[in-house]
């Protein structure tokens, strides 16, 4: 093969975002010419500030999955089955390598998808699908191949860590940050999945794919969205020195696995804490390596873009090798998660009137609850009561 015939399915802001990098003079490090040959999306017509005349239009991204002239078939459509999936399935079954920014196909097929691709001798490979241009997925799959992973932690969705960011630093309200975040390109098509937290509970399954060899379901993590959230919240986190951040987490426990993706409280001077912005990070506990970090822009066009790109390139190398970190017949495809069996602290953040023995019953509750308390902090004023 003297040139990779490349198709991209999706022409949203990672596609347009991808046909611009191939495009550049210069910038090829590939063994060989990365070509975009064909092109499908919703609207053929629609400006989108590149030029596609040069490419085979298909109306139907399936056929164009399985056509004779594409070597690579990129899918860049979304959503966990429907059209995604088919034409992924079919490109794979027809013997074509594929390159996905899709979190949620990963996470609901991934493991099926996988083994399909190992059995026809090809490539799938999803780094945009987690944390943008974070080379997240090969550090898990390749720089930590040979590791005992413990557990994985980190800032998942660059919308929700955008909007946080912005309400701590500027003090906006969380739907103008919203809206920012859409026009920004980083948000979903549908963005509840963003702040619900659905997001980073799909990439949180691949990354425990990738680092346990095991594929739960998102219904097994435990989620709470930063819809949650409020500007109180984050004046009050403040107050203490913290930040609120949409954490996911995946440890081992045992034998099972506690997955959770929700708000946390992180101390301001802790990397995670001082990941702003639509940035991303990911923290992997490994054994014998110890702490490691990936982390840098994680939404929006060029730098999901940049992922797939890097794929590309991985493929025209002729890498190949199991999807996740061992072959999909090792990954353990209905693992127990336990989320039970973690012990963390809680913040609890109340009003109460100024009266004698107000505390008093607030500890006593608490006590009848089995909680116990382990540090009080008392606003001298309430900065929040005239709100
Ligand atoms: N909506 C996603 C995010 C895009 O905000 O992180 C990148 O996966």
């Amino acid at each position: 093969m003297t040139e990779m015939r490349v198709a991209v399915a999706g022409l949203g802001t990672v596609g347009t975002g991808l046909i611009s990098i191939l495009s550049q003079e210069g910038a090829d490090r590939a063994p060989k010419p990365l070509t975009v040959s064909a092109v499908s999306a919703r609207n053929k017509t629609r400006d989108r500030g590149i030029d596609i005349s040069d490419f085979a239009w298909f109306d139907d991204p399936i056929a164009m999955a399985t056509s004779d002239d594409i070597d690579v078939y990129v899918e860049l459509i979304g959503g966990e089955d429907g059209v995604a999936k088919a034409s992924v399935e079919a490109a794979l079954n027809a013997g074509k390598h594929v390159v996905t920014a899709n979190k949620a196909l990963i996470c609901r097929h991934g493991l099926a998808l996988a083994k399909l691709a190992e059995e026809k001798g090809v490539a799938l490979r999803f780094e945009a699908a987690v944390a943008g241009g974070v080379p997240v997925v090969r550090g898990l799959r390749d720089g930590l191949a040979q590791t005992q992973v413990l557990g994985v932690l980190g800032v998942l969705n660059g919308t929700c860590n955008f909007i946080l960011s912005q309400m701590d630093e500027t003090g906006a309200s969380f739907d103008d940050c919203l809206l920012e975040a859409q026009k920004l390109g980083f948000a979903e098509a549908d963005p509840t999945f963003d702040i619900g937290g659905i997001d980073a509970a799909h990439k949180l399954v691949a990354l425990t794919a990738l680092g346990f060899d095991a594929m739960p379901t998102l219904e097994q993590v435990d989620l709470t969205g930063i819809d949650v959230v409020t500007a109180e919240d984050i004046t009050a986190a403040g107050e203490i020195g913290m930040r609120i951040k949409l954490v996911a987490e995946a440890a081992r426990h045992g034998d099972a696995l506690a997955l959770r993706v929700g708000p946390a409280l992180i101390p301001e001077d802790e990397r995670i804490a001082q990941t702003m912005g639509s940035d991303n990070i990911v923290i992997a506990e490994a054994s014998p390596v110890g702490r490691v970090a990936f982390s840098g822009p994680g939404a929006g066009g060029g730098a999901t873009a940049t992922a797939v790109a890097a794929d590309l390139v991985t493929i025209a190398r002729g890498a190949t090798g199991p999807v996740f970190a061992v072959p999909a017949g090792r990954i353990d495809g209905a693992p127990r998660v336990d989320a039970t069996d973690t012990h963390d602290p809680y913040f609890l953040r109340m009003h109460v009137a100024d009266e004698p023995g107000v505390l008093a019953q607030v500890t006593s509750a608490l006590a009848e609850a089995n909680v116990s308390v382990d540090t009080i902090h008392q606003a001298p004023t309430n900065p929040v009561a005239d709100l």
